[in-house]
């Protein structure tokens, strides 16, 4: 199959990569750059763990086709701290003990940061609502939904 040469930033960094048409996002994260922080799970949209955020918005990366972020800024939890500094969320998520295997946890810091870029003071449904489309096997919602509000209300 012939590559294509696609263009992006991921997580401030700009990339040069060729790729073939069928493959995906998530594979290019994960295989092509080395970024693991973004998981690899159900690979067909079910489970939310292959979660990144493109061109400000979170997406599935594994329904993402690696030749359409050409172009695009990719942020993955790999590029929220600075200088190795975990981010509030990730602060929170230890402080309420958010996470039991971990599995699912970059994808759910990473949506919880979107949410609190776009919503600063956001109420328990409105994180319940964001969360929707990750899952956590552990079923440890409680601890993460905690965790945000924690974030929003000490932003205050
Ligand atoms: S791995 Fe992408 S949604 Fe499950
Ligand atoms: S903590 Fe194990 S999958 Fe969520």
């Amino acid at each position: 199959m012939e590559k294509k040469k696609i263009i992006f930033k991921i997580n401030g960094v700009e990339k040069t990569v060729e790729v073939e048409p069928n493959k995906t996002l998530l594979w290019l994260i994960r295989e092509v750059l080395k970024l693991k922080g973004t998981k690899k799970a159900c690979e067909r949209g079910d489970c939310g763990l292959c979660t990144v955020l493109l061109n400000g918005e979170p997406v599935k990366s594994c329904l993402v086709l690696a030749v359409e972020v050409d172009g695009s800024e990719i942020v993955t939890v790999e590029g929220l701290s600075r200088d190795g500094e975990l981010t509030p969320i990730q602060k929170a998520f230890i402080e309420h003990g958010a996470l039991q295997c971990g599995f699912c946890t970059p994808a759910f810091v990473i949506v919880g940061h979107w949410l609190l870029n776009r919503n600063p003071n956001p109420s328990r449904e409105e994180v319940v609502e964001a969360l929707n489309g990750v899952l956590c096997r552990c079923t440890g919602y409680r601890p993460i939904i905690e965790a945000i509000l924690d974030v929003a209300k000490k932003r205050k």
